[in-house]
């Protein structure tokens, strides 16, 4: 005699079965998304807390400081495609005459612009200003006692070069 499904009152265990696979597929599936959006975050976070000691520097030639006026504040883009701004603040014939700022805000990152007509750097995320040294002075930065980072420079004769990070072509 063949057997027949049991459509009693029993428990049937085929549907709960797939209840359970469809659980535990979305708890997979969601604990599968939280590893992956904690674990990008947390690598982000580790190269912005632990930068890489890989990283490799470069002198690169910037120009003749001879053609550079006294006051100029110029954009310079690095080959790892970092943006400085590079100010001749004086003439005395030596490195300290030039000044290279990150335009990377300490604050949260945004990018930070000169503002000639008010003698400061401003970051407009947070209204973060910088004085011409790039020392903040107000917003978020200032009260965090931050500043805009420098970059080494070099004077050999009338050229001038900034010490950067470079990424290796291979
Ligand atoms: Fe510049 Fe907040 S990111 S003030």
């Amino acid at each position: 005699m063949a057997s027949m499904p049991d459509r009693g009152g029993g428990p049937s265990t085929e549907p709960l079965s797939r209840r359970s696979f469809l659980s535990a597929a979305s708890g997979a599936a969601m604990g599968a998304g939280l590893v992956a959006g904690y674990g990008g975050f947390a690598v982000v976070a580790g190269l912005y807390v632990y930068p890489s000691q890989q990283r490799q520097m470069a002198w690169v030639y910037l120009g003749q400081a001879s053609r550079f006026p006294v006051g100029r504040v110029l954009r310079f883009q690095t080959p790892a495609g970092r943006t400085v701004t590079i100010t001749r603040v004086r003439e005395a014939g030596d490195v300290d005459d030039f000044l290279a700022l990150s335009t990377v805000c300490p604050h949260l990152g945004c990018q930070v612009h000169w503002e000639a007509a008010n003698n400061r750097f401003f970051c407009p995320c947070h209204n973060g200003v910088f004085d011409p040294t790039g020392k903040a002075i107000s917003g978020p930065p200032a009260e965090a006692g931050q500043s805009l980072p420098r970059f080494s420079l070099r004077l050999d004769n009338d050229l001038i070069f900034i010490h950067v990070p470079v990424d290796p072509l291979i």
